[in-house]
């Protein structure tokens, strides 16, 4: 019900394309997620805690596949799990068939304690270490992306079996997205630039390897890319280069941004994936396999963050800062990137929002600011603010700064709450010592 005093508008939620799928706001002028009320799950899980509605991921995980369906290639579709290396969103992706990218031994492990069948596993890295290698050949995974001429010898010198590998080409394409996450330019510690010769030498020291064989060949230009463009300049540059050697499969990559306001309108899923089997489908015939590696644009939107207000501090003139109790060690980006969010009392969702407002962590810096600017329903102590896109490296790049445990993993579908990951404790924090 809306308070006394405010006025009922259009609630923010329905059609977002910021929330989770099928989120509302409720008669009572709450958040519903997945069916669920987040002012009962902030009651049940405490905040802060990441909320996650896997349908909404599973729906994407299916965009995906139609649409790579509906072209008839030969495909497949990776999750690129450090967007959130959550062992049960592992798991739903598998259960969607898709096969994953791993980044670290850590990631291999969590894919691997997920069920995923080795031979779906790719592993990237720009600085695998040897235990990890090891780690990747016990288990017998698909394919290992190599990342440098050092790395090369490094897994040839350690497998003791066969092991097909791909290259990850730097094909020289800046998109337009932070400079922290493009990673295709020449100018990049990831992968073997074309341009020089390192990509030359890449296929030298496999084809001279015992055990490593070239399956084909990676590249990823960046992340949160709205610019579809730069994606047909990097295969075509990636093709020109590749055609010689008759790649068996063609990894172009994951990178497609989502809405983080809600006036953003990303492209659709159906839209990116058309436009890079087309770019493939002009300059190879026959056209190889192809592997899309989407990592945000699964998750991103699926996942929100309740947080509780402390404080709501008003400087007259300057501004007013609504402190909650998490911060830059639930979600870095805004700190790291300067990312945008927006945020929303979830406990008087429908009421207008008319107080300018910074949204500020609990830690130790200035800088810990969540949302700049956003105008919020009349925030006060023991509201609940939400705020949605979190889903993609939020979660992945929480840290305990200030002691902070880091929050929850709560799944909510159907109108029923389950608990993914607990919340660290106090003992958690001190579990490693010696
Ligand atoms: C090699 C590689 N593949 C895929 C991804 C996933 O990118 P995104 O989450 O933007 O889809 C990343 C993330 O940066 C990456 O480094």
């Amino acid at each position: 019900m809306a308070r006394s005093g405010a006025t009922a508008h259009v609630d923010p939620v329905t059609g977002s394309l910021v929330y989770p799928l099928g989120s509302t706001v409720d008669a009572e002028g709450h958040v519903i997620v997945g069916g669920c009320d987040l002012v009962d799950v902030a009651r049940e899980f405490g905040t802060p805690a990441y909320v996650y509605a896997p349908d909404d991921v599973r729906a994407r995980a299916r965009s995906y596949a139609d649409a790579l369906a509906a072209r008839g290639v030969d495909s497949e579709v990776l999750y690129a799990s450090k967007a959130a290396p959550i062992t049960a969103l592992y798991k739903v992706l598998r259960e969607e068939g898709l096969s994953v990218d791993v980044a670290s031994g850590g990631e291999l492990h969590m894919a691997l304690a997920a069920g995923f069948d080795p031979a779906r596993i790719y592993m990237h890295g720009n600085n695998k270490s040897a235990a990890e290698l090891k780690m990747a050949f016990d288990a017998g995974i698909g394919c290992i992306v190599v990342d440098s001429l050092e790395e090369i010898s490094r897994a040839d010198w350690l497998a003791d079996r066969h092991q097909e590998v791909l290259i990850r080409l730097t094909p020289g394409v800046s998109p337009s997205t932070h400079s922290y996450v493009q990673t295709g330019q020449i100018d990049s510690k990831f992968g073997f630039a074309i341009e020089g010769g390192q990509a030359d030498q890449a296929i030298a020291a496999i084809a001279a390897s015992r055990h490593l064989e070239l399956a084909g060949f990676h590249a990823h230009l960046g992340s949160q890319i709205y610019e579809l463009d730069s994606y047909v300049r990097a295969i075509e540059l990636m093709a020109e280069f590749c055609r010689p050697h008759s790649p068996r499969i063609m990894n172009v990559g994951g990178g497609l941004g989502i809405a983080y306001s809600r006036t953003d309108r990303p492209p659709s899923i159906e839209a990116y994936v058309d436009l890079k089997v087309d770019a493939l489908e002009r300059c190879f015939d026959p056209l190889p396999k192809v592997l899309l590696e989407p990592g945000r644009s699964l998750v991103g939107n699926a996942g929100v963050t309740i947080y509780t207000v402390g404080a709501v501090k008003e400087i007259p003139g300057v501004r007013t800062y609504v402190a909650v109790d998490g911060g830059m060690s639930d979600n870095l980006r805004p700190m790291l990137y300067g990312s945008e969010y927006e945020a929303l009392i979830a406990n008087r969702a429908a009421e207008e929002a008319t107080v300018l407002s910074t949204v500020a962590g609990k830690h130790c810096e200035s800088g810990d600011i969540l949302v700049r600017d956003v105008a919020l329903a009349d925030p006060r102590p023991g509201d609940l603010l939400v705020t949605p896109a979190t889903g993609a490296y939020g979660y992945a790049m929480a840290n305990n700064y200030n002691g902070v445990p880091r929050p929850p993993v709560v799944f909510c579908g159907d109108g029923r709450a389950t608990l993914a990951v607990r919340r660290e404790t106090y003992g958690d924090l001190v579990s490693r010592d010696v």
